[in-house]
């Protein structure tokens, strides 16, 4: 165990002379918690590695890892390979425990209600697996769930009979009361679950998940949450926020390594759930048997725990204010120019560092294509629900200067 003698502890890994330059830059962040200024999170994004030119809009599909993530997982990979059974079996069982610690401490949940596993997608087949519902019951799923939060669904429990109620939600609700209207009328007696995204993936719109969980609660209805756009984005208390389920993948607001994801499970909603593979271990009684896999990612896991590390530097609190800060800097912005329509609810209850915008008289991919060929801005078409925009995602390592750059380029695209 080394701490970088920063006040920034790597606990996890001993990672050696070749970090000077991340070490530098870590060091002045550490100068800095007071700060949040333009300079401060252009520090902030010098510990990412973009491709040169590249202005990178694209965090909600797959986030980039800051340096000490890189560095972390590299070094993690050839400890492994030095030692190959040791460290797979055993050699770093109390590192991976202080990391369900830190992830459990981010969202503010006790460390028996975490499992570390790869991704959103399995945290979700997981969930959808494990229950043994009747013919006749019913689950609801919004209409804008994730394909990885549905298809779950259909595969195990609507090929058995059990019925999913798909609900349309308004592209642009109001308030809360809005999409909780929306529940609430899709709730029968016969409901057994509600599988729900936290954010939505194609217009950014935030789901109010307290509100339905307290609603479905009340019925006796399980609330499973799609967290993939969530966590990291903006700070979660789970208990508070209310829900049965939460599983995220922390390969994009937490710029953790690819393939690591955070499942939890509230103690007393534990027993409702089956491993997805079982093997040595799938008896125990913990909620370690969900990630018990026997050989698996533990580089990514403890790059993991690097990415926490990192984000704790900066502070839950600070991020969060960020995303907000940046989605009103992009909005104000874009609401002054008439070529250009925002497709996200713009209260803050419904939306934060995801952002959609359409060139009006334009097609989506044409605008995509656009703005990567002339502009190296990369950042995704969505077409379903005839949203024809682009979206936007507003990520730490953006800039006000970044997004002065990417409005200028949806103005020329839309001149053109
Ligand atoms: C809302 C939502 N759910 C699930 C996923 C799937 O994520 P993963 O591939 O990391 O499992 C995504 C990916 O973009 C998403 O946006």
């Amino acid at each position: 165990m080394k701490s970088l003698g920063l006040g920034l502890a790597l606990p996890y890994l001993n990672i050696g002379g070749s970090l000077v330059d991340t070490q530098r830059g870590l060091l002045e962040i550490e100068k800095r918690t007071l700060d949040a200024s333009e300079e401060y999170w252009a520090l902030i994004k010098s510990q990412f590695s973009f491709a040169p030119k590249l202005r990178y809009f694209n965090n909600a599909s797959l986030g980039g890892s800051p340096l000490l993530v890189q560095k972390a997982t590299t070094h993690a990979r050839d400890t492994l390979d030095g030692f190959p059974s040791k460290y797979m079996w055993g050699g770093w069982d109390d590192e991976k425990e202080k990391i369900r610690q830190s992830v459990a401490e981010l969202f503010s949940v006790s460390n028996e209600e975490i499992a570390l596993i790869h991704n959103t997608t399995e945290g979700m087949n997981l969930i959808a697996r494990s229950f043994n519902l009747d013919p006749d019951d019913e689950i609801i799923l919004g209409d804008h769930e994730h394909k990885s939060g549905s298809i779950c669904w259909e595969v195990f429990q609507e090929s058995k009979g059990v019925k999913i109620i798909r609900p349309t939600l308004p592209l642009l609700p109001q308030n809360e009361e809005d999409i909780v209207e929306v529940y609430r009328k899709a709730i029968t007696p016969k409901t057994k679950i509600i599988s729900i995204c936290h954010i939505v993936n194609t217009n950014g719109m935030m789901l109010p998940i307290k509100k339905i969980y307290e609603m479905a609660h009340a019925q006796g209805i399980l609330v499973a949450v799609d967290g993939a756009q969530g966590a990291g984005m903006i700070s979660i208390d789970l208990h508070d926020l209310g829900c049965d389920f939460y599983t995220a993948s922390a390969h994009k607001w937490l710029f953790a390594p690819k393939g690591m994801g955070i499942f939890y499970a509230k103690q007393e909603s534990q027993h409702h759930l089956k491993p997805l593979i079982v093997c040595r271990g799938h008896n125990t009684k913990t909620i370690r048997r969900l990630e018990n896999y026997n050989t698996r990612n533990l580089p990514e896991l403890l790059g993991l725990g690097s990415a926490i590390e990192f984000y704790n530097y900066i502070g839950k609190e600070k991020i969060h204010d960020r995303s907000y800060e940046l989605k009103n800097y992009f909005r104000s912005k874009i609401e002054t120019i008439s070529s250009l329509r925002l497709k996200t609810p713009a209260s803050d209850t419904l939306s934060a560092a995801i952002q959609i915008v359409e060139v009006i008289n334009k097609d989506v991919n044409e605008a995509q294509e656009y703005l990567s060929d002339n502009y190296n801005i990369d950042c995704r078409p969505m077409s379903t629900f005839g949203l024809n925009a682009l979206r936007i995602s507003l990520s730490i390592y953006i800039t006000k200067a970044d997004i002065d750059y990417l409005v200028d380029a949806l103005v020329a695209y839309s001149d053109s």
